[in-house]
């Protein structure tokens, strides 16, 4: 395994020549920033060697590296679930890659249904904590202790400091933007009611079915994690809203700007 990573993390430095300030993941949220990256080297993930590839027809998936408001990005459009069938290794792969490029900062968004009764349909939760509730650990197993250590310390998952500037950038834009835990189910199903009322009840904020696994291996490794969600649906005990693929997709749309202000601004104002 670490051999692969390795590999892979060779074969992009000796593309990209350079160490990237960030890693962004372009989730569903974020689509729309690849448009707005100076691009230097685009790498298509077939032609990376070890590198996951996805399961969508049509969209092999790219890494782009360039800058974004003065800095060097390297964003990831393209990304993994587990629901797609990927065992969880491959999910969090490229994170490890990232670590060996000596990126310091991971970016994150996602779409995510809202259990907090102060949410509404397309409003933005920056994320402050998570929860775990995927049935597997990409930790699991032996220590690559090259990486990172066996017990990882998880007291600040989401950088304090990302989110106070994203804050303030959110505050000076006039967008609203909430703060709250994610909570990261397997999926595909949306949730039940009653499961709405258990995501609620064990302290979410929102659910959805990613980011955790990455922002995981990140900490294991000592990066700065950073995760936006957009709060697609709302969901509860006693909300029988319905929640289709087609209406996520929608409020991600409509909320998308703004977290691309967010993120742009993030990336200009933050200085690790
Ligand atoms: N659960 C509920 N609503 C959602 C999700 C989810 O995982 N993702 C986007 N909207």
């Amino acid at each position: 395994m670490l051999e692969k990573i390795k590999e892979t993390a060779g074969f992009i430095k000796n593309i990209i020549q350079d160490t990237p300030d960030f890693a962004i993941v372009l989730g569903s949220g974020l689509g729309k920033l690849k448009d707005e990256v100076e691009p230097i080297h685009i790498l298509e993930y077939p032609e990376i060697p070890n590198f996951p590839q996805t399961t969508v027809a049509g969209h092999g998936g790219q890494l782009i590296y360039g800058k974004l408001e003065g800095k060097k990005v390297l964003m990831m459009s393209g990304r993994f679930h587990y629901y797609e069938g990927h065992n969880i290794q491959t999910i969090v792969f490229p994170f490890r890659v990232f670590h060996l490029l000596g990126i310091k900062n991971l970016i994150l968004s996602n779409a995510a249904g809202g259990v907090n009764p102060a949410f509404n349909v397309a409003d933005v939760m920056i994320i402050n904590d998570h929860i775990n509730m995927m049935p597997e650990h990409p930790l699991r197993g032996k220590n690559l202790d090259e990486l990172g250590p066996r017990f990882v310390d998880m007291s600040e998952p989401y950088n304090k400091k990302m989110i106070e500037v994203a804050l303030n950038v959110a505050k000076d834009l006039g967008i609203k933007a909430h703060q709250g835990c994610y909570v990261a189910l397997q999926g595909p199903t949306f949730e039940t009611p009653a499961e709405y009322g258990m995501i609620k009840a064990i302290g979410g904020d929102a659910v959805g079915m990613s980011t955790v696994p990455e922002v995981i291996v990140a900490k294991h490794q000592g990066m700065d994690c950073f995760g936006i969600s957009i709060i697609t649906d709302v969901g509860g005990p006693d909300i029988a809203f319905t929640v289709s693929h087609e209406e996520v997709l929608q409020a991600a749309d409509k909320a998308m700007p703004n977290v691309i202000k967010i993120v742009k601004g993030l990336v200009k104002n933050y200085n690790a």
